[in-house]
């Protein structure tokens, strides 16, 4: 990385760093984000080349708009792993950031002494945190990080043999290719699965860069027909579809379609293993199509974990 993009991103990272405590224990309605100062004497004194550079460089600013976005979007859904932003949401997100980026170039191009500086970036600061805590209160999913709903649902990564377990997977019996819905953003199952030579790939809203795994939401995945020999989903899409199908501003149509792709994504034979199951959607499944096992968990009463085949 070039120096002043190091420099520009290490003053970003800096104010998530100081900021994330102030969002994680978000309550929209109060959000105030601070300055972080430590960062800003080395800013200051390349502030001539960093405002030229990005000045001249629509491609470094977008770059830096994409970082900041998604760092923002893992704080949201780390408040509630049900919140989804929609794609306006998505956009209207990047809006805020490029504005808090223009308005960073002309204050670096533009000041002389450093207390000036300072005063313009804190106001900077002020704006965004007021931007920032209106499109919290107005994305679809507002309802869900509300003071009434503060306390965070978090979402966890399970180890490969926990999920397996719960799943009820015998690995001698997966065929291949292998997806994992919902893969977490590391990927574990995906990575052990390949460790023990399975043909394993991984799709997740939220992934770290890794050639099998693909960032994307399932229900915009291409769902190609007859593709897959096995699709598991453990504690992702079907706890997903079954919060959709009790809430009472829910998609559920839009997740009993996609569930209907993914059944239709399998080979001939194959099998969707999820946990949870989905028993409001299963008794719905034709008989001469579809067959069902369902496994039990012994120590979590009424918790059951569904394997769909796909009738040859
Ligand atoms: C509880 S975690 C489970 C991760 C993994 N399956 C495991 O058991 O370790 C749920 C995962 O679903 C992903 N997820 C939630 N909504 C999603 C969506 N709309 N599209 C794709 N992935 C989504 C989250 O990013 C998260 O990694």
């Amino acid at each position: 990385m070039d120096k002043l993009e190091h420099l520009a991103y290490g003053m970003v990272d800096s104010q998530f760093r100081l900021n994330c405590k102030n969002m994680v224990a978000i309550n929209p309605e109060n959000l105030s984000l601070r300055l972080n100062v430590r960062t800003l004497g080395r800013v200051f004194e390349h502030r001539k080349e960093l405002a030229g550079y990005y000045m001249a460089n629509q491609e470094a600013c977008q770059s830096l708009v994409d970082y900041m976005t998604e760092q923002t979007t893992r704080i949201i859904y780390g408040l509630n792993q049900f919140v989804n932003l929609t794609r306006q949401d998505s956009r209207a997100l990047k809006v805020l950031y490029w504005k808090l980026v223009r308005a960073t170039i002309d204050a670096l191009d533009s000041v002389r002494f450093f207390e000036t500086f300072k005063e313009n970036l804190s106001n900077i600061v002020v704006r965004h945190s007021s931007l920032l805590r209106h499109f919290l209160l107005a994305i679809h999913d507002s309802d869900l990080i509300s003071s009434g709903n503060s306390h965070p649902i978090v979402c966890m990564e399970y180890s490969p043999a926990l999920q397996l377990q719960l799943l009820g997977v015998n690995v001698s019996n997966l065929r291949e290719p292998i997806l994992d819905i919902g893969c977490g953003t590391n990927g574990q199952l995906v990575r052990q699965l390949r460790a023990w030579g399975y043909d394993a790939h991984g799709v997740d809203r939220s992934v770290i860069d890794h050639p099998h795994l693909i960032q994307s939401d399932w229900s915009d995945f291409p769902w190609i027909h007859e593709a897959w020999g096995t699709i598991v989903s453990h504690m992702a899409f079907s706890n997903h579809f079954n919060h959709h199908h009790l809430r009472t501003n829910g998609q559920p149509g839009v997740y009993a379609k996609t569930f209907m792709d993914i059944l239709k994504a399998l080979k001939r034979g194959g099998s969707f293993y999820y946990a949870p199951g989905l028993p409001f959607i299963e008794e719905l499944l034709p008989g001469d199509k579809y067959r069902i096992i369902r496994v039990r968990d012994e120590m979590q009463k009424g918790f059951y974990s569904s394997q769909v085949v796909r009738l040859e």
